[in-house]
């Protein structure tokens, strides 16, 4: 019985992680809308058309920038998705 209970726990963490929480990391610097300029430092990201969102996030999975951590996991699907949800 232990066992399948900690089945279901294991599921509904996966559930969790494999949704849109990769947006939601995102969020905790640019705000929910992509409305803010992450740590005073970025553009705002909703200000941005899709094309140079894709660009830039591409862009910082091989930069020096603090963006690389969080672009890094990133897969192409997924950076287009943010593209095209939150850019112009
Ligand atoms: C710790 C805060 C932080 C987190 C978390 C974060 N960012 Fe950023 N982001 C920044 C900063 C700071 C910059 C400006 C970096 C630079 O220019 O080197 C930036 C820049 C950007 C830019 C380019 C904007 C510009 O100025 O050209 C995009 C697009 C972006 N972030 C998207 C994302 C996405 C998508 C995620 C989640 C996967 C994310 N960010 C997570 C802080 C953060």
């Amino acid at each position: 019985m232990k066992l399948i209970k900690y089945i279901f726990i294991l599921l509904a963490v996966i559930a969790t992680l494999s949704s849109a929480s990769y947006i939601t990391v995102c969020q905790s610097c640019h705000g929910k809308n992509f409305e803010k300029r992450a740590l005073g430092k970025s553009r705002v990201v909703k200000n941005l058309k899709k094309e140079e969102i894709a660009k830039r996030l591409r862009y910082f999975k091989t930069s020096n920038s603090i963006m690389k951590r969080f672009a890094s996991p990133l897969s192409d699907k997924q950076i287009n998705q943010i593209a095209n949800v939150f850019g112009k």
